[in-house]
């Protein structure tokens, strides 16, 4: 196959090489998947303004997310079991978001570990918080972030249960593989990501294994993940962990005005309107379409970031017009990393900065920051 022109592209690569239950554990969404869709379809209905006679020579994509530099207003979202897309896939992941200076959020539910990726990696990324029932591990976790220079925590607050995937039930997804003969048929047909996987020893949740009480081995780790996560989360919650990070905290999973509202007033850098890629509350709104809303509701008050459904960098241009400071992108960098290991990341990523700079240009614009609703057509 050619060199994947976009993400498309890249997403049709991933299927060949990464075994199906993995794959389809990227490209689902919560029953009938909706949610899911109308993320992205729900940008190809925002028309763009194009414009003429402005000269472009210079051009700057270069902007902050709660006030640190980034190349693009682009950060790569946390994933759970990134490291079944690709061997070693969260070190990889986070090498190739650095050499492109922009963020990469390692998931609590990643294979690599907080120390793995810090071992491969000079720059600070940000870690994903999902708050388990076990208090004791979620200081753990916060303290190996800390340890580790991360320099955002960003807590997820839209997995208090978690969203039903039909996929992942039909395909009797967990990490490690199982061994069905199903399985087994999966993986024997992708040879070369069983190849790059034989030479890893990461096969397992890395940030839980070995840290949590009672989790030293796979049998355990199963029983425990399906209990812990907390029911219970409150806005107060929020706060103790505010309290305990003591660094730029993001929340997570905002989607309606009135959460938007106390989200704000809980003195965080900045919220990130989403729904999980989603993979939770099916019949939910796509980010995008409540993302005006929540900008006229708390845009003066805290930073908006937007994630679900991007799959262009003309998606990130209209998320900045409609007044996101960043976006993250979750299936992209997983496509390309399913497809092509870390170059398959760089690729994603620069497939989306080149669209994105054109689209721009082809706007009359020449810096990210001159981007707002002028560029969107009624
Ligand atoms: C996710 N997402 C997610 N979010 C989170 O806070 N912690 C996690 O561990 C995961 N795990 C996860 C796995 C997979 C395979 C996907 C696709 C998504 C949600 C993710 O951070 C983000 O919200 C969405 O992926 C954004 O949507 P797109 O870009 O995938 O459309």
């Amino acid at each position: 196959m050619a060199k994947p022109l976009d993400i498309r592209e890249l997403k049709a690569l991933a299927k060949r090489r990464v075994p199906k239950m993995f794959f389809d554990y990227a490209d689902s969404g919560a029953w009938t998947e909706g949610t899911y869709r109308a993320n992205e379809t729900d940008f190809h209905d925002i028309k763009l303004r194009q414009r003429v006679l402005v000269d472009m020579t210079r051009r700057s994509l270069a902007t902050t997310m709660i006030g640190q530099p980034v190349s693009m207003p682009v950060a790569l979202a946390p994933t759970g079991l990134t490291g079944m897309q690709h061997a070693d896939g969260e070190m990889l992941a986070a090498q190739a978001a650095e050499a492109f200076g922009v963020p990469f959020t390692l998931s609590t539910m990643s294979i690599c570990s907080i120390e793995d990726v810090a071992s491969v990696t000079t720059k600070p990324f940000w870690f994903q918080l999902y708050v388990m029932r076990d208090r004791d591990f979620v200081k753990n976790l916060i303290d190996r972030a800390k340890a580790a220079k991360c320099s955002a925590l960003v807590l997820t607050l839209d997995l208090q249960i978690l969203g039903q995937r039909h996929k992942d039930l039909r395909n009797g997804l967990s990490a490690p593989p199982k061994f069905t003969p199903k399985h087994i048929w999966q993986m024997a047909t992708r040879p070369l990501w069983c190849l790059e996987m034989l030479k890893t020893q990461r096969r397992s949740f890395g940030n839980i294994v070995g840290h949590a009480k009672n989790v030293s081995d796979l049998s355990s780790l199963s029983s425990w993940t399906a209990e812990q996560f907390d029911p219970q989360l409150s806005w107060e919650n929020v706060a103790e962990i505010k309290e305990m990070w003591g660094g730029p905290l993001i929340l997570k999973g905002i989607l309606d005005v009135e959460d938007a509202k106390m989200a704000a007033r809980t003195g965080a850098d900045a919220i990130i309107v989403s729904n999980h890629g989603g993979r939770q509350l099916d019949g939910a709104r796509s980010s995008i379409s409540m993302l005006p809303r929540i900008v006229d509701a708390v845009g003066d008050q805290i930073e908006i970031h937007l994630d679900g459904g991007i799959r262009s960098g003309q998606d990130v241009l209209k998320a900045i017009a409609l007044g996101a400071k960043g976006t993250y992108i979750g299936r992209p960098f997983l496509y390309g990393l399913g497809a092509m290991g870390k170059d398959g990341v760089t690729l994603a990523l620069e497939i989306i900065r080149k669209e994105l700079d054109i689209t721009m240009a082809l706007c009359g614009k020449r810096d990210i920051s001159d981007i707002d609703r002028d560029v969107i057509s009624d």
